[in-house]
């Protein structure tokens, strides 16, 4: 039996006010982590600015702005200046990273450090990991990944991000650092969405692809697996990514660990919204607003975002 014409759901949508009022997800600068990508030639893009790669100088400047803006965190990225079989710049105390966040502390001692620790932007292989007879070797890669997370914490990193997918790599990283967060990459998925990224960090593998290490796309069950077997090995945040194309996933995640969760928009559904607007077929700032909402809406708790710096400006 229907309640209409008493009840109207209509009545509560009628002014911004009374929309404002009821609504159930906001948008906070907070809950926001920017990406950054540091090389040691800084190299503009003018289609995806989020996906410019930044001088050490250039980057200590961007950080300056993203205090006054407002920005509480930025994931760092390196591109290093070479790039060997063994990854060695990733964990190199000298590396591109290590050298940013020292930058980093002294100049904004109040910006969250965040570092990405993955071997494929210092492999010339493109691989996540070492590669031994055509294949990613796990176990080799392990010690390589938690020596990378050591040299990001003493350079002065607030919190670590294993982003390979090798079994056992978060263990591994919290026996070295019993004391620094760790943010999983619990269920990243093997995805299309990583194309500008790629080419921003130039780690696109040079032969296969990720399927051997990241998650299907077809898969949940082994998504809430991952992130169990995460929190088992020490993770303090589970992390989903890409966001939009698995809101289920963050849902199901959400629903069933009490971890803080993590979702990570993409370079992919950045880039997707960035050409749609700039053909003039979406409103850009709309379409990102959406897209942000849905994915705090679905459960997570953060999200790191080429918009964050944007989003600083809107909001
Ligand atoms: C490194 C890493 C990738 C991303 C974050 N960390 C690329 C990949 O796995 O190929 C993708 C981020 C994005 O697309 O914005 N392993």
């Amino acid at each position: 039996m229907s309640t209409f014409p008493v009840t109207r759901l209509r009545r509560l949508r009628r002014t911004e006010s009374l929309r404002s009022l009821v609504r159930e997800t906001r948008l906070s600068l907070d809950e926001f982590v920017l990406p950054l990508f540091v090389a040691p030639e800084p190299e503009p893009n003018a289609e995806l600015p989020a996906m410019s790669r930044l001088s050490l100088d250039d980057l200590v400047t961007e950080a300056d702005e993203l205090a006054a803006l407002g920005v509480r965190a930025v994931i760092l990225f390196g591109i290093p200046e070479e790039k060997d079989e063994e990854g060695s710049g990733a964990y190199d105390d000298d590396g591109i990273v290590q050298r940013a966040l020292r930058a980093l502390r002294e100049r904004a001692p109040r910006l969250l450090l965040l570092t990405d620790v993955c071997l494929c932007e210092y492999t010339s292989h493109g691989h996540c990991g070492l590669v031994r007879d055509g294949e990613v070797d796990n176990d080799e890669t392990l010690e390589l990944l938690a020596r990378t997370a050591v040299s990001h914490v003493e350079a002065g990193a607030d919190a670590v991000c294993p982003s390979d997918m090798m079994d056992g790599r978060v263990g591994a990283i919290r026996e070295a650092l019993p004391q620094t967060p760790i943010v999983a990459y619990s269920a990243k998925y093997a995805s299309a969405f990583y194309g500008p990224f790629r080419e921003a960090a130039g780690s696109a593998p040079a032969f296969g692809d990720r399927r051997g290490y990241q998650l299907d796309a077809a898969n949940v069950r082994e998504a809430l697996r991952e992130c169990e077997l995460d929190l088992a090995e020490g993770a303090d945040v589970l992390m989903v990514k890409p966001a939009l194309p698995n809101l289920d996933v963050i849902r199901a995640v959400r629903e069933r660990f009490d971890a803080p969760l993590a979702a990570y928009n993409v370079s992919g559904e950045y880039a997707m919204v960035k050409a749609a607007a700039a053909k003039g077929f979406l409103d850009e700032r709309q379409a990102a607003l959406e897209s942000l909402t849905a994915i705090r809406r679905a459960g997570a708790d953060f999200v790191l975002s080429y918009w964050t710096k944007d989003l600083a400006r809107w909001l």
